[in-house]
């Protein structure tokens, strides 16, 4: 079984997302990571101390599997006092324990100076602050990607013994939501309501570059945390706070390249213009036509490998099927 990393991370969850996603994606086949962020590693601690002390346990020796087994068998959650986001969290943390037994703690606050404090001496931990002073600003996602790439992975890779990284060229990725009849959008936003797919989206595209066309763009709002936002236009004096703007799609996948996984997001003009250059396509197909104002051009399916296909269906906020669908292209 692959070893499981567990990324702490005391204060902006995203960093510990970005850590996740980063991780899995450059090591995942030697190991697995998760993630435990939005509040004080501490704070998760607590949690799991306070369950052991109402069973009258001290953590001190015990193996994370017998802590895991100790909390399912409390009749309570084992953070009563804590609000519902951190109590998930420690849920999490407790349920990760419970499967399987953590290998190793990663804790990437910038701030504090312990490490992990709950099993100090049955779980390995290396403390990786990331000089984070920006907050959520591009600056600092940046910032906190390359300390990522640059000192978490050699010292996974180090503490694993796996081998040396290869440089590798970007992949290319398409990422689209579509009906049956090839509808993306209308009146510049999403036609349908499918929280699962944002979610899926933010899963997918965490950690790395997302190019958008100026209308996508306008239309979500905002650059979206955890991610560097290049937006494409014509444009020349576009200026967009905490975007990168880029004047061709060329330009744009240059903008990129420290990445390893380069995201296309859309809308239907930049689809259309990358899908030549993919590698892989991660489609949502909804099972159904939806009427609208953009579409995804046709594709040659026969140039394209379905490597997998999840089928979700969803009752509420509108009654929908649709599959995650992931498509490589065929060497
Ligand atoms: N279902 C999905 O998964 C999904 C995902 C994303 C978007 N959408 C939908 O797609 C629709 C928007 O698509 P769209 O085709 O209207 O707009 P778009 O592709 O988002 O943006 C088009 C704009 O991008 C810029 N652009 C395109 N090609 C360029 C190039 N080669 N060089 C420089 N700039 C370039 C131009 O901006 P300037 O005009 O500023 O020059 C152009 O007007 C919306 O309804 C949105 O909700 C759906």
């Amino acid at each position: 079984m692959k070893p499981t990393v567990l990324i702490l991370c005391t204060g902006n969850s995203c960093r510990s997302q970005m850590a996740e996603a980063l991780v899995n994606h450059h090591l995942g086949q030697y190991l697995r990571a998760i993630s435990a962020g939005t509040h004080p590693a501490a704070r998760v601690a607590e949690g799991a101390i306070e369950a052991l002390k109402m069973a009258g346990i001290s953590a001190d020796g015990l193996h994370p599997k017998d802590i895991g087994s100790v909390l399912a068998s409390m009749p309570a959650s084992p953070t009563p006092t804590l609000p519902r986001r951190e109590r998930e969290q420690t849920n999490r943390y407790a349920s990760a324990m419970l499967t399987e037994p953590i290998d190793l703690i990663v804790t990437v606050c910038d701030n504090a100076k312990e490490s992990c404090p709950v099993f100090p001496h049955a779980i390995p931990s290396i403390h990786m602050p990331f000089h984070d002073p920006h907050g959520e600003s591009l600056a600092s996602f940046v910032r906190v990607r390359d300390d990522i790439m640059s000192r978490l992975l050699p010292a996974l890779r180090t503490h694993f013994g796996l081998p040396q990284s290869q440089p590798s060229r970007a992949q290319l990725v398409l990422v689209v939501a579509m009906a049956k009849n090839r509808t993306i959008g209308i009146n510049n936003t999403l036609p349908w309501r499918i929280p699962e797919d944002l979610k899926h989206f933010k899963k997918l595209t965490m950690g790395h570059h997302m190019i958008m066309g100026r209308k996508t763009f306008e239309s979500i709002g905002k650059p979206l945390p955890g991610r560097i936002t290049v937006v494409v236009s014509r444009d020349r004096n576009l200026k967009i706070d905490g975007c990168i703007v880029a004047h061709s799609l060329q330009d744009a996948v240059a903008n990129c390249a420290s990445d390893t996984q380069i995201f296309v997001v859309g809308g239907a003009d930049i689809y259309v213009q990358a899908l030549e250059l993919a590698d892989t396509l991660y489609i949502t197909e909804i099972q159904q036509d939806v009427i609208g104002d953009a579409w995804f051009s046709e594709f040659d399916r026969s140039e394209w490998l379905e490597v997998s296909r999840e089928k979700h269906r969803q009752e509420t906020p509108e009654p929908l099927e649709y599959h995650f669908v992931e498509y490589r292209r065929k060497s």
